[in-house]
């Protein structure tokens, strides 16, 4: 098992079977917004899912490689993975998609880098969207494989793209619901943090008013 994978909670004594993965992203490591709200997050589904086993799987300080010419080979030809290294990178990407096809919620949290998630959760994305694991072809269209489950997003922006003129700019959250829907996910909730780049005061009412959310979206997911 590779470095950037963290289980916790995991005893057959507490687990009730439910599996939370926890995806994060910021380069900013500990001083994060949307590491700080992502924990809130999983202490709130920790009050929903007492007992629940937690991966955290943090992208930016245990990189994923980009994808190249052996991975697209290895998972998109008729021939499959004919070298070492193919099978490697297949091997890789199925511990990853096992990982996800595992997890009821799945929640991620990301900085807004240059208009969109971080490079480093993008690359996530590339191991795991693949045909036949996370979505199939069907009568000309494509399917989502991965129905059922449920995604939180935790969203730090620097500047305001909910309303505004930089609305069009907005290439994070767009992104994540398309790929997510893409492979099945369609119960997304967001928690946005917006505007910390507007000086302090506004950062604060931002983390406050996330921090909030953090207890409401948790508790939306509270089994009936
Ligand atoms: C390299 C870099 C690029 C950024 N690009 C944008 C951007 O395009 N738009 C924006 O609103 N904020 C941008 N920001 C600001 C971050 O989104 C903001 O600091 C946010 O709080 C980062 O999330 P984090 O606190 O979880 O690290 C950028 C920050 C960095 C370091």
């Amino acid at each position: 098992m590779d470095a950037g994978h963290i289980v916790e909670d995991r005893s057959a004594a507490n687990s009730n079977g439910t599996n939370i993965l926890f995806l994060t992203s910021s380069p900013r490591r500990d001083t994060s917004y949307s590491n700080l709200v992502g924990m809130r997050v999983l202490r709130e589904l920790r009050q929903v899912y007492p007992g629940a086993t937690v991966t955290i799987r943090d992208l930016a300080r245990n990189p994923l490689p980009h994808i190249d010419d052996d991975f697209v080979t290895a998972t998109r030809s008729i021939a499959g993975p004919r070298s070492e290294r193919q099978r490697a990178q297949v091997e890789r990407s199925d511990d990853l998609i096992d990982e996800l096809v595992g997890s009821e919620v799945v929640v991620i949290a990301a900085s807004m880098i240059n208009f969109g998630i971080p490079s480093t959760l993008k690359a996530w994305f590339d191991h795991i969207v693949r045909p036949g694991r996370t979505f199939d072809y069907s009568g000309g269209g494509s399917q989502g494989l991965l129905r059922g489950r449920r995604a939180i997003l935790v969203l730090a922006r620097g500047g305001i793209y909910s309303a505004g003129p930089l609305r069009s700019f907005e290439h994070d959250e767009s992104y994540l619901r398309s790929v997510l829907e893409f492979i099945g996910i369609t119960d997304v909730q967001t928690i946005l943090i917006e505007g910390m780049g507007l000086g302090p005061d506004f950062a604060e009412r931002a983390v406050d008013a996330a921090m909030r959310r953090a207890g409401a979206v948790a508790g939306v997911l509270a089994p009936a």
